[in-house]
């Protein structure tokens, strides 16, 4: 029985007050004919917005199949509306949104821009202060599921697109607008749309908003995501629940048996025991951690914001560096025998455990995962039987920081933010964003506009409205910088 759960952000929680000077160097302002048309749209933003969150797209759950199907066609429909030809891919899983506009012409170049219209489930419902499909504004802040995960940061690109093709009829690049619906269950049938419509998904770059900031008021840039390997491990004893008193201490309790063999996981330093679990692990850039080093983070406003009494981790990393540069290993969730009220004294047949491992460069997920079902079987006590079963994988992300369009990304954010970026790494996965290098041999910006503290896959997630049109106002201009930085100096 749990009488109290606590359910930190998703994201990691970070310092939510500290001074910056606003940069010195103010070159980048926001295209004035842009913003005009963004600040007198925004409240229909708002609405459009409002109506997209009012969709329960939950991707993990079979029967909200058809709220999927009707956010991806109603994305779709708005994107078409604001001068994209645009249509609905079916995948085996869930639609995919593919939307173009290629009026530059051949020799411009191609930006794809990439987000998801699914969301987590919702529950614990009782948790939320407003329902988490109904959104509602509370302190500039816009709560529903999927407000900031991914629907308010896919949406403000939309109206970014929509505001040059209202004010100019015309766009600097040609744009891809690709949306999908599997993101939160792992993206588990992008990567065989990508092979399948490599040709026509070619492109220059990938833009991403599917992440946070920093801090308010502080742009950051992403220079690195975890991959993830998900398994489940299923405990098999006796065919049927027993009798505790009857065959107690004499048949093996599967539910002894996995807690033994999640016992394994870890070393007392914290880190994962696993044989070969490190071996592709690389060293992190020098030049990343040091820019990692010059971002204020206090350890125990992280805490405190958690709620846990303390924290824990892999010896001799900061919790900077275990979020973002160290691999993990963390169970999801557990299932055996009798959870109701009372007591019931029972052996039970099954035990189940989800876990998963965050992956840093170069871990490949296919390889963990049968590096961990050769370690559960080794582990396995006897009198069970243990299955491991992959659900999903995606591979670690770092990026190179450079090039025309993380300089467009840089000017962008400073022109939208009125200070330059930071650069920040994530804890978080999103699986797609290697592929889209390997498949497309193209660049990806990420570049996030949720906050410390939104609460993503929890109660009460929000995004904040000012960054909703802040991050409109960047993805704006980031069309015009990166035409010009294109036509400039990696051309000349
Ligand atoms: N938007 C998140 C990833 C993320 C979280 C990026 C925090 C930056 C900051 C994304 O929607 C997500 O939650 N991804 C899943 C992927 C998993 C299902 C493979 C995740 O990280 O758990
Ligand atoms: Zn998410």
């Amino acid at each position: 029985m749990h009488t109290h759960t606590h359910y930190p952000a998703h994201a990691p929680v970070r310092v939510v007050s500290f001074t910056y000077s606003p940069s010195s160097r103010m070159t980048a302002t926001v295209p004035a004919d842009l913003d005009a048309w963004l600040a007198a749209h925004h409240a229909n933003a708002m609405d459009e917005l409002f109506a997209f969150l009012r969709m329960p797209s939950v991707s993990a759950r079979s029967e909200h199949a058809s709220d999927c199907r009707a956010a991806a066609q109603w994305l779709a429909d708005r994107l078409a509306s604001a001068g994209f030809t645009s249509a609905l891919h079916d995948t085996p899983g869930h639609p995919v949104v593919l939307a173009e506009w290629r009026g530059a012409g051949a020799d411009a170049p191609t930006l794809l821009v990439y987000g998801h219209y699914d969301v987590q489930p919702a529950e614990p419902l009782e948790l939320w202060t407003s329902p988490a499909f109904e959104p509602e504004v509370r302190d500039g802040r816009i709560y529903a599921r999927g407000s900031v995960d991914d629907k308010g940061q896919l949406y403000l690109h939309v109206k970014a697109l929509e505001a040059h093709l209202a004010v100019r009829g015309t766009l600097p690049v040609n744009v891809i607008v690709l949306a999908e619906g599997e993101e939160e269950v792992g993206s588990v049938n992008l990567e065989a749309f990508l092979e399948t419509h490599r040709e026509r998904l070619r492109c220059d770059g990938v833009v991403i908003s599917d992440s946070t900031m920093f801090a308010p008021g502080v742009p950051s840039i992403l220079s690195s995501l975890r991959g993830m390997a998900y398994v489940q491990i299923d405990v098999q004893g006796a065919s049927s629940d027993l009798h505790s008193g009857m065959y107690g201490g004499a048949v093996v309790n599967p539910a002894m048996a996995l807690a033994r063999i999640l016992a394994t996981l870890h070393d007392d330093q914290g880190r994962v025991a696993i044989a070969g679990f490190y071996d592709a692990v690389q060293a992190w850039p020098d030049a990343v951690r040091a820019q990692m080093r010059t971002l204020p983070f206090d350890e125990e406003h992280f805490r405190a914001e958690t709620g846990a009494p303390a924290l824990g981790g892999e010896v001799g990393y900061t919790v900077l560096e275990r979020l973002w540069t160290r691999p993990t290993c963390e169970v999801n969730g557990l299932l055996s025998g009798y959870t109701g009220e009372g007591a019931k004294t029972v052996l039970p047949a099954v035990a189940m455990a989800k876990v998963s491992f965050r992956l840093v460069p170069d871990q490949d997920p296919k390889v963990i995962e049968r590096l961990v079902a050769e370690h559960v079987a080794r582990v396995c006590p006897a009198g069970v039987t243990a299955t491991v079963t992959a659900l999903h994988g995606g591979r670690p992300w770092r990026s190179e920081l450079g090039g025309p369009l993380h300089e467009a990304g840089v000017a962008a954010l400073e022109a939208a933010f009125g200070r330059a970026p930071v650069i920040t790494g994530e804890g978080g996965s999103i699986p797609v964003v290697g592929d889209f290098e390997r498949i497309l041999g193209a660049p990806v910006l990420l570049m996030g506009f949720g906050l410390p503290g939104e609460n993503a896959h929890a109660p009460d997630e929000w995004i904040s409205e000012e960054n909703f049109r802040q991050g409109a106002r960047a993805a704006a201009t980031l069309l015009d910088r990166y035409a010009a930085a294109v036509a400039g100096p990696s051309r000349a």
